[in-house]
């Protein structure tokens, strides 16, 4: 019998650092299907003409990074209500009809990489301090709320952003001062960087790790280095950490499900080949 050939890929600019094809394509191979995921390097000013093509080329969907996860809404014909509220897309899925709708997986994957990293954690365990307020904290955001998160202390850099987040997602959110980052954490059960700080050739995150109860989580968005300044500061005064690689392994797992029918795992294979890549 033959297989069907299935195409998908990823969309972005610049496109070559991206780990989407090595993750996809391992579970094509660990999977036994046929097909390919490619990277497709999308200018802003032809990401219209490059979605509308995915039909045209008979791809079954792609990922949308990197800057178009806001623009490319524009050009779904239905929107995913939690990608509405997240106010980014990450996936495209099209349609046998050739529709094609919008899909936001990065809440999903981070609440995943949480439970993988510590199976008991559970969102109302006590407040949780988000630093930064971009299109990752965005995500993060509805996805803790949604995962029952009863207090969520933002702190950003430029406040108004943090602000904004409050005003729209309600009262489970408080804003504070970048400078109150050290005395946010009393008290809380998760601390989150979705900041650039500590990314590598970035400077680190600095903060004063005291107040935070030694029962706290403590998480990453970043993956290079897989271990930031501010895990290894966690970790050595005996916080549990989770660090960005889970994240981007377990958002991709609906959107390869999504196109090739299969909920593929997040093995211990599939993480070592993503490591060796970093
Ligand atoms: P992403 O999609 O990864 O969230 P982003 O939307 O560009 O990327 O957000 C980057 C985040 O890192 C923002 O919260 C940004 O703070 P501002 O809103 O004030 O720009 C934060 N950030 C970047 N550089 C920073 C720095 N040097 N100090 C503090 N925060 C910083």
């Amino acid at each position: 019998m033959n297989k069907k050939y299935i195409m998908a890929g990823v969309i972005g600019w610049p496109i070559a650092h991206s780990r989407s094809p090595a993750i996809h394509n391992h579970w094509i191979q660990q999977y036994n299907l046929c097909g390919a995921y490619g990277q497709f390097p999308v200018e802003i000013n032809n990401l219209e003409m490059a979605i509308q093509g995915l039909k045209a080329l008979g791809l079954a969907g792609c990922n949308i990074t990197i800057p178009h996860k806001v623009a490319a809404m524009r050009h779904m014909d239905w929107i995913d209500p939690l990608a509405q509220r997240m106010g980014a897309i990450n996936t495209i899925v099209v349609q046998a009809d050739g529709a094609l709708h919008g899909f936001n997986n990065d809440g999903f994957g981070y609440i995943q990489s949480l439970h993988e990293a510590q199976p008991s954690w559970q969102a109302n365990a006590g407040p949780v301090v988000i630093l930064g307020a971009g299109g990752a904290a965005r995500a993060i955001v509805v996805s803790l709320l949604d995962a029952g998160a009863e207090e969520i202390r933002i702190l950003n850099r430029t406040r108004d952003k943090a602000e904004a987040l409050a005003q729209e997602f309600g009262s489970r959110i408080t804003t504070y001062e970048w400078r109150e980052r050290h005395e946010a954490l009393s008290g809380c059960a998760l601390l989150v960087n979705t900041t650039s700080l500590g990314m590598h050739g970035q400077e680190a995150l600095e903060i004063n790790l005291a107040q935070l109860p030694t029962s706290a989580l403590v998480s990453d968005a970043i993956y290079v280095p897989l271990e930031t300044p501010l895990l290894a500061q966690a970790r050595k005064r005996g916080n549990s950490t989770v660090n960005g690689l889970g994240m981007l392994l377990h958002q991709a797992r609906p959107a390869f499900h999504a196109w090739f029918g299969v909920m593929p795992e997040v093995t211990p294979e599939l993480r070592q080949t993503i490591i060796a890549t970093l």
